[in-house]
């Protein structure tokens, strides 16, 4: 008999419960044996198994965060934490681990794999920075902060003010880039592109001679410290300006369709691969086309920015 574990690893993202779902229901629909591990690599570690069943994964679809809870195990990225985890598994006869999860996560996972144990990847992450993929929960993500600049900007109108808002992304621009194109700001400071503060001031001074009564700035966290770019830009143009840190609001809610869709599909792949003998791959998804790719390409790939957006966003905020 087949036996598999899943878990999922690293920070939350809405859209990992339907992945577990989509795992859970495709493996006993193949006759398979399916566990849950329990917070991430800790989980593994601890042997925080559980045996599921159509019904653990009942009414999970539409939460948020993840019903097996998650972990950022360090004991897991040594040898030796490896090691018990490996014989947990082996104790239970797991010879199949989906890890759904960012970067980090499959990063451990491909370490893992080297011990003998078929790792398979599903990516999830808010930060959509994992490479030829889309990533569970970016949709949900850009959506969360795409309200939350409709919302800035009613006030922001109101007031005549300019708003910094900083937004999530570890290293990666895509939710800072495609939240600010949607949400229509004037600038967008990315890791990928060199901050150009004076342009930032610049543009806030020609939408104030057009008589604009707003500015709405997305800074991705990390890439210009957000208090000081409000100093600067209060010197130069005399605006009013505000700063809203959006933090974790980011991370959490009810996923999108196309979160759910992209998470019920890689699921489900996900467990195919297993059956026709895939080996150590993430599952990915890019322009409506799954692909298995190992993981040692996944984990030393450098996502590369749309920079055709940013040029988009750069024309339009003019
Ligand atoms: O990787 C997802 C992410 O939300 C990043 O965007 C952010 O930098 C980080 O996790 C925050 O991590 P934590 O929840 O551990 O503070």
């Amino acid at each position: 008999m087949t036996k598999l574990a899943v878990l999922t690893s690293g920070g939350d993202a809405s859209g990992m419960n339907a992945a577990i779902r989509a795992v859970v229901r495709t493996a006993i629909y193949k006759g398979f044996e399916v566990y849950g591990v329990k917070q991430g690599f800790d989980g593994l570690i601890e042997g925080n198994f559980e045996k599921m069943s159509l019904g653990s994964v009942a009414d999970i679809i539409q939460r948020g965060g993840t019903v097996l809870q998650t972990s950022r195990s360090d004991v897991f990225m040594t040898e030796s934490g490896q090691k018990i985890a490996l014989d947990n598994l082996l104790q239970l006869g797991i010879e199949h681990l989906i890890i759904i999860g960012g970067n980090g996560s499959l990063a451990g996972g491909y370490a893992f794999s080297k011990l003998g144990l078929n790792v398979i990847g599903i990516p999830a992450s808010i930060d959509n920075d994992i490479v030829y993929t889309n990533s569970i929960g970016f949709d949900t993500a850009v959506n969360t902060v795409l309200e939350a600049i409709n919302r800035i900007r009613d006030t922001a109108t109101s007031h005549g003010r300019v708003f910094i808002i900083e937004v999530m992304g570890h290293n990666c621009g895509e939710l800072a880039l495609a939240a600010g194109v949607a949400g229509g700001a004037e600038s967008i400071l990315i890791p990928e592109i060199e901050p150009d503060i004076n342009g930032v001031i610049d543009k806030i001074g020609q939408g104030t001679k057009r008589g604009k009564l707003h500015s709405i700035i997305i800074v991705a966290e990390d890439v210009y410290p957000v208090d000081k770019l409000k100093d600067i830009i209060k010197e130069k143009t005399a605006q009013d300006v505000r700063v809203t840190i959006l933090g974790h609001v980011q991370r959490g809610g009810t996923p999108t369709a196309v979160d759910r869709i992209l998470a019920s599909t890689l699921g489900k792949e996900a467990v195919e691969v297993i059956a026709e003998g895939a080996k150590n791959v993430l599952i990915a998804s890019y322009n409506n086309k799954l692909l298995t790719i190992p993981l040692a390409e996944i984990i030393h790939g450098q996502k590369t920015l749309k920079l055709e957006l940013f040029e988009i966003a750069r024309i339009l905020s003019i």
